[in-house]
């Protein structure tokens, strides 16, 4: 039975917590070639639909070191973008490849592409979600503090795909996750995350600060809006101070300083950012090994 991955809640917290281990073993072992014949043979298809430095880069690298094939395929590439349908496209996809990992602008579409996929399909960043990052995240999160357990998280600024999977993966690591969000840009109920619209109470006793960018890929016609009300949200100096001395501070990339985070807090010696880019990597290769693993 194929097990695809699309927002997160696919896996259980044992299953998290083997994953992450996995992803902290190939990164130890990169330079060893660890992990070189998990993907020997096989092939896994990369649609980005969406313009991606990271995502798109790390997956191509994680196939390649795992000994696999990665074919990159714009969605200007397919006939999907001429009206082939997302089923027929899933159905010959899967005579080819072991995999497909796909970045769209439709939820929907990359649910309806799983459901016709024979192999498993990985979101690499809907509007709604965006998994593979939350994995990079925990993982750069278990570096720094050694255990998940207990950590509290501030998300501050846009409730969006990225603050919704970081919700649903802290709660499977019994993490505490604040989402700090202005009226209109919050998320929903229902992921196991404290909502608030204040920043400072959020990030009080917080382990981590988080934020993404205020105008994100589908968000342009309404920029000036976004930046006006989200503001009072920016993660500086002084809000970094009303958390842990501990702190680290997170962000997805990519990232507008002077926006949501100041460059001083962004490039500063609390950023974990740098870390957390690069642990992409090293989650999305335990990933593929694990949904292709015999
Ligand atoms: N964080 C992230 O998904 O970056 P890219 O859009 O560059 O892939």
């Amino acid at each position: 039975m194929k097990q695809d991955f699309l927002t997160g809640e696919e896996l259980g917290a044992f299953e998290l917590d083997k994953l992450l281990d996995r992803a902290q073993e190939l990164k130890a072992g990169r330079r060893d070639g660890v992990g070189g014949e998990k993907l020997a043979g096989r092939s896994i298809a990369l649609v980005f639909e969406k313009p991606s430095t990271r995502t798109r880069i790390s997956f191509e690298v994680a196939v390649a070191e795992l000994g696999g094939t990665p074919i990159v395929l714009r969605g200007d590439e397919l006939q999907l973008s001429r009206g082939e349908s997302i089923s027929d496209t899933a159905r010959v996809l899967s005579r080819y490849v072991d995999a497909i990992v796909i970045r769209s602008g439709s939820h929907e579409a990359v649910s309806e592409l799983a459901a016709s996929a024979e192999v498993p399909v990985v979101n690499a960043l809907t509007p709604l979600h965006h998994p593979c990052q939350a994995l990079a995240d925990l993982l750069t999160l278990r570096e720094r503090f050694g255990d998940l357990q207990g950590l509290r998280l501030a998300y501050v600024g846009d409730g969006n795909n990225v603050a919704r999977s970081l919700a649903i993966a802290g709660e499977l690591a019994q993490m505490e996750v604040v989402v700090a969000a202005p009226a209109g840009y919050q998320l929903e109920e229902g992921h196991g995350a404290k909502l608030t619209d204040d920043p400072r109470a959020a990030v009080s006793g917080a382990d981590a600060i988080y934020t993404d960018v205020w105008v994100s890929m589908g968000d342009e016609a309404e920029a000036e809006r976004r930046r006006a009300d989200l503001t009072p949200f920016q993660v500086d100096a002084d809000l970094l101070a009303a958390a842990k001395d501990s702190a680290v501070v997170l962000h997805c990339l990519p990232a507008h300083p002077g926006e949501e985070i100041t460059e001083e807090v962004l490039y500063g010696s609390q950023s974990a950012v740098w870390d957390q880019a690069e642990n992409r990597l090293h989650t999305q290769k335990a990933l593929l090994a694990t949904l292709l693993s015999d």
